[in-house]
């Protein structure tokens, strides 16, 4: 596959001159270039990496009154030298697309989504920060750009892909108490649940606020029409661990169909960990917690990884705290003991960082292409071909 991208000849300049701070934190330090791609009447138009820098946009655009929006979360490693990876970016470009199919919003090519994201890689790769959870995460997004203020699909959008060189996502290695919303919702059936738009975590916010206000540091949402079930939490997918099995609600349309998730799901089912894909009531959640039944819970995504959950709490104040318990599974054809969040964590994280084998074909070498580009013109900007 090869795909044509226009370089902004100031690039090179603004990448030896780009330092990372000390503190690095996550999605703080932004990378000093960007990709952009217009389509208008039809068809995307030739993708640009240039400087990172503001948008100029009118405001009348449709993202500012409609939100047509959509995006992504992935991330590239570098730990030890190894890399840069990408993990299952293809899983993020399907989803990308459906994102784009619900929210009226043309297709992406798939040159065009992994071209790009491979050669921003590949120019921000030095920046990677290499220790163990450490990464660079990536967010390709795709607003509407057509001024009208009807309410429309528009007929003018932006690809954008911006990185940003992050430290782990949580400051703290201490697990997390999670707050059960019984009031606001995140999803409906026939909403938007399973699509990555920014209208979903914008009406998740009130929650997160609520939720930081008592204490807690994640809202569990539970389903829009009972409130009996859990679904996910404002950006991580849910599991628990009940009498030695892994129990993850199952996808009903509602909620985010998580790589991690499912990524988890492959890893534990490959060593002897049962799996259920179910619904998992509110009342079986508070009962299994109090009566023991449920010996580990924890949220997963791309930008955590896997947090550990120490409690479930009311806005009253009442919390389920868990009572931990190893668990049995098998690794390397022998039974073991532990805590199987932790064993998870560990084994997906390897395989990530390129720290173990990669039986699943899952992570994806970034070419460091910047030498194999093919020039096809020279002038105010560079035009490549770029093998993706
Ligand atoms: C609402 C929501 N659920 C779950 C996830 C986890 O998805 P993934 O593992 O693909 O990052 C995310 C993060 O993207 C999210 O925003």
């Amino acid at each position: 596959m090869k795909m044509k991208i226009k370089i902004d000849d100031r690039v090179t300049d603004i990448l030896k001159s780009f330092k990372l701070p000390d503190e690095i934190g996550f999605g703080t330090t932004i990378a000093p270039v960007m990709i952009t791609c217009d389509f208008k009447e039809g068809i995307w138009e030739t993708p640009k990496l240039g400087p990172y820098g503001p948008l100029k946009l009118q405001p009348t655009a449709k993202i500012f009154h409609y939100g047509q929006e959509i995006f992504e979360g992935m991330k590239a490693y570098r730990v030890n030298k190894k890399g840069p990876y990408l993990f299952r970016p293809l899983e993020n470009y399907k989803r990308f697309n459906s994102s784009a199919e619900r929210m009226a919003m043309p297709f992406i090519p798939e040159d065009l989504f992994m071209g790009t994201i491979k050669a921003l890689v590949d120019k921000v790769s030095p920046f990677i920060p290499n220790q163990s959870g450490d990464s660079l995460y990536i967010r390709p997004f795709m607003i509407s750009t057509e001024n009208h203020l009807g309410i429309a699909p528009s007929k003018e959008f932006k690809f954008i892909v911006v990185a940003s060189p992050s430290a782990s996502y949580f400051k703290k290695e201490k697990p997390i108490d999670v707050f059960i919303e019984r009031f606001y919702v995140r999803a409906v059936e026939g909403g938007t649940g399973q699509a990555k738009t920014g209208g979903n975590y914008a009406s998740g916010l009130v929650s997160a606020m609520k939720a930081e206000k008592l204490g807690y540091s994640q809202t569990l949402w539970l389903d829009a029409e009972r409130r009996e079930d859990c679904e996910e939490m404002s950006g991580m997918n849910l599991f628990v661990v009940k009498n030695g099995k892994l129990v993850t609600p199952a996808l009903t349309g509602t909620i985010l169909e998580g790589i991690t998730r499912s990524s988890l799901i492959r890893i534990a089912k490959d060593h002897n960990i049962d799996v259920e894909e179910r619904s998992l009531g509110l009342k079986e959640l508070i009962q299994g917690v109090k009566e023991g039944q449920i010996t580990e819970a924890f949220a997963c995504g791309t930008a955590v990884i896997l947090k550990s959950i120490s409690s479930f709490g009311e806005e009253d104040g009442t919390t389920y705290k868990i009572k931990s318990k190893e668990s049995e599974y098998t690794y390397q054809g022998e039974k073991v003991r532990g805590q199987i969040g932790i064993f998870l964590k560990e084994m997906l994280l390897s395989l990530q960082e390129g720290r173990s084998k990669d039986p699943y074909g899952w992570r994806v070498k970034v070419p460091t292409s910047v030498d194999s580009y093919q020039k096809v013109t020279k002038g105010d900007n560079q035009q490549v071909h770029l093998d993706c």
